[in-house]
């Protein structure tokens, strides 16, 4: 039987992501739509043939024939509609950051688990297949012990992404700029691809540019519990194009990852020296509407439904890159280093 699905927030990530991935997965059924502003997801649903439109989320979370829902929404919303979906007996794949606190972060845990449904956070990065395979190669040993990496998530800001998603720069509905927008998913990786926790985090953060009241650039030191550190950056101030690049640092080589853009995977081993080697990696798969790549977080969370096992991203994971966020903008505030867990 399809899985059912209500998508809470029309606007860019609903509309290139989540809305094409769903309709090309065969395992669903996009069964309603809301948005606070009634034309944007009427229009949707006309082109894809989504029997019910709202402009409240609690009247889609009302209907019974919903059996899970995508919560696409600003940021400072995800927690009380998450809340309400799993108290209404869906399942919620939430965009990241999952919560703007990690109090709001434990009550949508605890509201999954009350109400038996799963709760997935929208972690994108990790499904990546350059991401994917890099994690096979730290996981390998071929590196050695792991000193220090560089991440960075940086472009021009969100309205080129959004044009009307001005709450990107309201404090009140993001709680954070860059940090919050590109960093949460940076820091995410790096603790997926490392396989360990962040202990301490020390970080400066500004608004150099950009109207509004958060920062558009961040730059965090992070510390593991073996020892391996590194830096994090987040920019809305990066031009021309983007920044989405990791490097390892290893005893025996380095890892580079999208670092060249034609390149996306490159590893480089000391001994033998074989200078650096293109590893080769999958390409992304594109939606059969054509042109828009898919980035695997629908059908992963479509599949942990049809096989009612554990998402691969829960709520616990989604926690875990809030805190790291929320450590470094109050090492920003207070100039101190800032030790996890909080
Ligand atoms: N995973 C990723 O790579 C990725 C990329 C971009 C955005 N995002 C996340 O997705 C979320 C949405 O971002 P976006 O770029 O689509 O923003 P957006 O501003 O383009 O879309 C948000 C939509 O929510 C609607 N909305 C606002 N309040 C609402 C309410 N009360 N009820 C129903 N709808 C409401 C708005 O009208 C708008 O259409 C954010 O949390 C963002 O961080 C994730």
């Amino acid at each position: 039987m399809a899985i059912r699905v209500g998508v809470i927030g029309t606007g860019q990530i609903a509309r290139y992501r989540h809305i094409p991935e769903y309709a090309s997965n065969p395992n669903v059924e996009l069964v309603a739509f809301c948005d606070i502003v009634p034309e944007k997801a009427r229009k949707l649903a006309d082109e894809y043939g989504v029997e019910h439109v709202f402009t409240n989320y609690e009247d889609l979370l009302a209907i019974d024939e919903i059996d899970a829902v995508s919560i696409c929404t600003p940021n400072y919303l995800h927690a009380p509609m998450a809340i309400a979906a799993a108290r209404a007996g869906k399942h919620v794949l939430v965009e990241k950051p999952m919560a703007t606190s990690l109090a709001e972060a434990d009550e949508m845990i605890r509201a999954a688990r009350d109400n038996r449904v799963k709760l997935m956070v929208g972690h994108n990065q990790r499904l990546a297949p350059m991401h994917q395979v890099a994690k096979r190669i730290l996981e390998s040993g071929i590196l050695g012990r792991i000193t220090t990496f560089k991440t960075t998530f940086g472009h021009g800001g969100p309205e080129h992404w959004s044009p009307t998603g001005k709450w990107f720069f309201e404090k009140e509905k993001a709680f954070a700029g860059a940090m919050a927008d590109l960093g949460v998913h940076k820091a995410d990786l790096v603790r997926w691809l490392l396989g360990e926790e962040v202990v301490s985090v020390r970080a400066i953060t500004r608004r150099f540019e950009k109207a509004g009241t958060v920062e558009d650039n961040a730059m965090a030191l992070l510390e593991f519990s073996s020892g391996t550190f590194g830096v994090l950056a987040a920019s809305w101030t990066y031009r021309p194009g983007e920044d989405n690049s990791t490097i390892f640092y290893g005893e025996r080589g380095m890892l580079k990852i999208a670092a060249d853009p034609k390149r996306p995977l490159i590893l480089a081993l000391a001994e033998p020296a074989r200078g650096e080697m293109e590893v080769s990696v999958p390409p992304l798969q594109t939606n059969e509407r054509g042109g828009q790549f898919n980035s695997g977080v629908i059908d992963a969370f479509v599949e942990a439904l049809v096989k009612d096992e554990p998402p691969p991203i829960p709520g616990e994971e989604g926690r875990k890159a809030l805190e790291i966020v929320i450590a470094a903008l109050k090492s920003a505030e207070t100039g101190e280093t800032v030790r996890l867990p909080l």
